[in-house]
């Protein structure tokens, strides 16, 4: 595996990469691997013939100094990861490498999509995944670029600024990997006491009933919202955020529901705020 921390070596090794006639799979990260990482590296293995990792806590995307002090790193072990699942490239550059000019005066602005939910919560987080997403596929030219659906309004953001920006890149959903109690796995899980993991599985026990209530017959979204609530509530630990049920693609809640749902949710346990989201077809 191939280790390269400068943009400048990262933009030559994905064009030789590309002139030698090998497909390019690029997994963007920011690091401390766990599952949900490991599947999609695998995932763009078993279809490219290069796999590109990028390792990058960007600042930008982060709405308080605490979260980004806080957030995990381990560079030898997610090296050795990477290496075991095939990664052939591995980008690692530091915070000035990235943006030489400190903060960037241009920004991808993502439009309505990353103004509810997500976008609400965390004023500016789509603008600064949507800036550096930019920069990575525009550094590593033509690729499959992969993402999780464990951060869907994300892949939706990144899948609406390809389209918007004309980029030579396919985007690749995964599906989310999760823990024996149905937790999706997330590098901020390693942050949860044992008290508040065992919490944590209230998050998909929340998506479990917002289906449930779908299965058996709710069309309206205040029906399907409520079963989630009421799962939350029962939680001490949890605070909730939101709990909604909306169409996949405008992420607005169509009245009566019908057709292919998306459950989404956010709530704070303990130190950690955690999402996580369920698709229900109708
Ligand atoms: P990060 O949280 O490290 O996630 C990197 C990729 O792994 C994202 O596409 C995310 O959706 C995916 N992922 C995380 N947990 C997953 C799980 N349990 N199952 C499946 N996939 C999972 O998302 C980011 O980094 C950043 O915002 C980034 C896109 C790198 C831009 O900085």
């Amino acid at each position: 595996m191939e280790v390269v921390v400068t943009r400048d070596e990262f933009r030559k090794a994905t064009s030789a990469a590309r002139a030698a006639g090998s497909r390019l799979g690029l997994v963007p990260t920011m690091g401390a691997f766990h599952e949900g990482h490991m599947s999609l590296l695998q995932a763009a293995a078993s279809s490219c013939d290069v796999v590109a990792a990028s390792i990058f806590v960007n600042p930008l995307q982060f709405s308080s100094a605490a979260d980004l002090a806080r957030y995990p790193a381990n560079l030898e072990l997610d090296m050795a990861m990477a290496q075991a699942a095939g990664v052939g490239l591995l980008f690692a550059p530091s915070v000035s490498e990235m943006y030489p000019r400190g903060e960037p005066e241009t920004r991808v602005e993502p439009g309505g999509l990353a103004d509810r939910l997500e976008g609400a919560s965390r004023p500016g987080h789509f603008a600064g995944v949507a800036t550096v997403v930019t920069k990575l596929l525009s550094l590593s030219g033509r690729c499959g670029a992969y993402f999780g659906e464990k951060d869907f309004q994300q892949l939706a953001v990144v899948r609406r600024l390809v389209a918007d920006l004309d980029l030579d890149v396919e985007i690749v959903g995964c599906p989310t990997v999760r823990e024996p109690d149905g937790l999706a796995c997330s590098s901020r899980n390693r942050l949860l006491g044992p008290d508040d993991r065992r919490a944590a599985g209230v998050l998909f026990k929340a998506l479990g009933a917002g289906r449930a209530a779908l299965v058996t017959g709710a069309r309206h979204s205040a029906e399907v919202e409520a079963a989630m609530v009421a799962v939350v509530a029962a939680e001490p630990r949890a605070r909730l955020d939101y709990a909604v049920v909306v169409d996949p693609v405008t992420f607005e809640s169509p009245a009566p529901l019908s057709g292919g749902l998306r459950l989404l949710i956010a709530a704070q346990v303990g130190p950690v705020r955690l999402i996580d989201n369920l698709g229900v077809e109708t």
